[in-house]
């Protein structure tokens, strides 16, 4: 795929529904008792394969514009085989609801999922009393449903998906479990199990839940996905003269450090009205092009923008200064390594750019950057920061593995080029 330069970014548009809420509302529709309605889901290969998984596990869905899941009740899942695909999320998650069911489950992914940690769940859920094997910390994953007790755990890294697996399990367990954060993480789990009448008691710090008799969920509304949105606010941010709104994003304070990097860096993001999406506030949001300076980001900011940091990488290499992120080890863990991935495709664009173990620095050019070929490695957040490089290059920029975005984002291209001035 080849993306031409911009002259600017214009328009009025809304993304697709977030992913993370996406999944978690097929899978705990899946759980509860009766039927729930989403609204706004955001269809990706990735929640396909989350809808095909609760699918196999005996939820009926009906997949329309809004799709409907017919619960079996929180112990009632089936046993199968469950093919993860790309999806991080989905693996994590579902086993925390397998751990208790009545049954045997085997997970597979595609080559990227099965070369990423799942000992990082494997381990709190066995302290439970799960009966978990993985093929040396990795994919193929079998979980035997057994009973479980409630367990007070530290997470060793701040990881949503790992303390949304814990959480999970503690649905079907004996007592209160509590998860202690080393930093803040997105919350949606926390927030749709309230939504769903689970007793839940978060602190800034750590997270409680009692295990309930039966989960309700009734109706999700889901906002756009503030990680769909953001390649097209850094896209307006550094295109001189764009300027575009974008409608009904989730804005969930966990997901949108971005914003408050951009802020500190001098970008022109404005939100022009708020409202909630059941327990998720979202709301319309501005962006108009800017000059920017550089900034640091540490590690309790990284969790807050953790799929955005490929794309700071790019704000970075547009501002005045060296940037730097420090304490993101976790981006080695991603659909690629994408420290090494993000300083590749930088570099390979006649950027400068330099990893570092836990993080990277990038110093800003004045001019726009020329353009080249890079290397999505199969990594959608990759993949749509060639896009964004190239719209705001010289002369344009090939991305090889483009398709990758569709892990996230199948329309990304089309809305792109919808919203280009050239
Ligand atoms: C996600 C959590 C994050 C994020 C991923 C989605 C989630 O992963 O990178 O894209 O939906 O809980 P980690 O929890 O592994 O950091």
């Amino acid at each position: 795929m080849r993306i031409e330069p911009a002259a600017a970014l214009e328009g009025h548009f809304a993304v697709p529904g977030d992913k993370s809420i996406s999944h978690r509302a097929l899978l705990l529709g899946a759980v509860s008792d009766g039927e729930t309605r989403i609204r706004g889901f955001g269809r990706s290969a990735d929640t396909e394969s989350t809808l095909g998984a609760v699918r196999a596990l005996g939820a009926e869905v009906h997949d329309a514009e809004t799709v409907t899941v017919n619960g079996v009740g929180l112990k009632g899942l089936r046993s199968a085989p469950i093919d993860c695909g790309n999806a991080g999320t989905l693996a994590r998650l579902v086993t925390g609801l397998l751990a208790f069911q009545d049954g045997e489950f085997t997970l597979t992914g595609d080559g990227s999922l099965s070369s990423r940690p799942m000992e990082r769940i494997a381990s709190p859920l066995r302290s439970m009393g799960a009966h978990i094997e993985t093929q040396d910390g990795h994919l193929p994953l079998t979980v035997t449903g057994s009973q479980l007790t409630a367990i007070d755990y530290e997470l060793p890294v701040a990881s949503a998906q790992v303390k949304s697996a814990v959480l999970l399990a503690a649905l079907g367990a004996q007592g209160r479990t509590t998860v202690v954060e080393p930093t803040a993480t997105r919350d949606h789990t926390e927030l749709m199990l309230r939504e769903a009448g689970v007793r839940i008691t978060a602190r800034p710090s750590s997270v409680s839940v009692d295990p309930p008799t039966s989960l309700r969920l009734d109706a999700v509304d889901v906002p756009g996905d503030f990680s769909s949105a953001a390649p097209f606010v850094v896209a307006a941010t550094i295109v001189p003269e764009s300027r575009i709104t974008i409608h009904d994003v989730g804005l969930n304070p966990r997901r949108t450090g971005l914003l408050d990097v951009l802020d500190r860096m001098g970008a022109r993001v404005g939100i022009l009205t708020r409202r909630r999406f059941g327990q998720e506030p979202g709301g319309d949001v501005e962006v108009r092009a800017a000059e920017l300076t550089a900034t640091e980001i540490d590690a309790r900011e990284v969790p807050l923008l953790i799929d955005e940091l490929p794309l700071f990488a790019l704000l970075a290499a547009h501002a005045r200064g060296t940037s730097r992120v420090h304490g993101a080890e976790e981006l080695r863990h991603k659909e690629s390594d994408r420290i090494d991935a993000l300083v590749d495709a930088l570099r390979a664009l006649g950027l400068r750019a330099k990893a570092h173990p836990d993080g990277f620095e990038v110093t800003g050019v004045p001019a726009r950057p020329r353009g080249g070929r890079i290397d999505a490695r199969g990594d959608h957040r990759i993949a749509m920061l060639g896009a964004v490089a190239g719209v705001a290059s010289r002369e344009g920029v090939e991305i090889e593995g483009f398709e990758s975005v569709g892990v996230s984002f199948p329309g990304f291209h089309d809305l792109l080029e919808q919203v280009t001035r050239r």
